[in-house]
């Protein structure tokens, strides 16, 4: 496995860059807007192809890089399904796996420091965002924390790891980079506690500061979305309830762009061709599935995923390629449902 820990010193933020090996898909945990760029010279040199990023929570102390990034390499941006962010292509719950090419995290929702943190395993380490920090745990007075759901979600969950699981968090200010289960059960003076009430107790009477970036850094981060607008005005997109009386008819291939686990949680439109979107540019060039589709069939190719981002840049790609009838429906499956659409399980 490849595995890189970034800093970001100004915000204290730790950025994580995953990858396995073969094709070179990599991932990326917690990125700050700042350190995009040397992200992505990072990714270079290692001959990586950043297809994720992945937000822990929203986060109130920095600008997250999740939308620098998929502008740049029109990566999936990823955050649990509970949160606030505007757009992100991908939305995770408990129980889901983070996937890319031969690595694949499982991921719990451990909420308590927001509502909408997670956490994410891989057999030897751990990613905990900020629910459970380096002798310290993240706090839970602002945006919907709650100190009793951090107890459950540290006591009940994280700490369950076995003793020798690393632990890797979002922050330090001290320069800790690393711990383990056992030694935060042992040391970490939060942990010590013999009731959740006290637990509560302390994270009551903590009397923090607001952080300095908070007014710019949360409005910031609940809009990350895709502007999709600039696909619709080319007149690349159709909405939810105009799809509703396309999808039926022969000239049109409608194409899901998500992956296997999101179908079989939300279901799929009827009809509809599977075709994930880490594999869409060797299906749209010339020569692949997709564009011969277009060509030797005047089918129009409309694509759909969760919200619509990943589907607005697949277009882009689409007709970058060549392939001049290819649309999107805007707001994705989300969208689909709300006008009333038909989905098969
Ligand atoms: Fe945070």
């Amino acid at each position: 496995m490849i595995f890189r820990q970034l800093f970001d010193q100004v915000s204290g933020t730790y950025s994580y860059l995953l990858a396995s090996r073969k094709g070179g898909e990599a991932l990326i945990i917690d990125p700050v807007l700042e350190k995009v760029d040397r992200y992505l010279q990072l990714v270079r040199e290692l001959d990586l192809r950043l297809v994720k990023a992945v937000d822990t929570h929203l986060h109130a102390d920095h600008i997250t890089g999740l939308g620098a990034l998929r502008d740049k390499t029109q990566c999936v941006t990823v955050m649990g399904e509970q949160t606030k962010a505007d757009v992100v292509s991908m939305r995770l719950s408990d129980g889901d796996k983070l996937a890319i090419e031969g690595l694949a995290l499982d991921v719990i929702y451990t909420p308590g420091h927001t509502d909408d943190s997670y956490s994410f395993i891989l057999p030897d380490r751990v990613f905990t965002g900020d629910t459970l920090l380096i002798r310290g745990t993240g706090r839970t007075d602002f945006q919907n924390g709650d100190p009793r759901q951090q107890y459950e979600s540290i006591f009940g969950r994280l700490l369950k790891l076995p003793n020798e699981t690393l632990i890797y968090p979002a922050h330090d200010y001290k320069g800790e980079t690393v711990s383990t289960i056992g030694e935060e059960k042992a040391f970490n003076p939060r942990l010590q506690v013999k009731s959740m009430e006290e637990y509560v107790e302390i994270m009551n009477n903590l009397k923090l500061a607001n952080p300095k970036m908070m007014d710019v850094a949360v409005p910031a981060n609940m809009k990350v979305g895709l502007h999709q607008e600039e696909i619709a005005r080319r007149g690349w997109a159709v909405t939810a309830v105009e799809a509703l009386a396309l999808v039926d008819k022969p000239d049109v291939a409608l194409i899901d762009l998500r992956e296997h686990s999101e179908r079989e949680r939300h279901g799929i439109i009827p009809g509809a061709i599977h075709l994930p979107y880490t594999r869409l540019q060797e299906n749209i060039a010339a020569g692949g599935m997709l564009h011969e589709l277009a060509r030797s069939t005047s089918k129009q190719l409309l694509f759909y995923c969760a919200f619509g981002e990943r589907s607005a840049m697949a277009v882009q790609a689409a007709q970058d390629a060549g392939v001049a009838s290819a649309g999107h429906i805007e707001g994705g499956i989300d969208a689909w449902k709300k006008a009333g659409g038909p989905i098969m399980r």
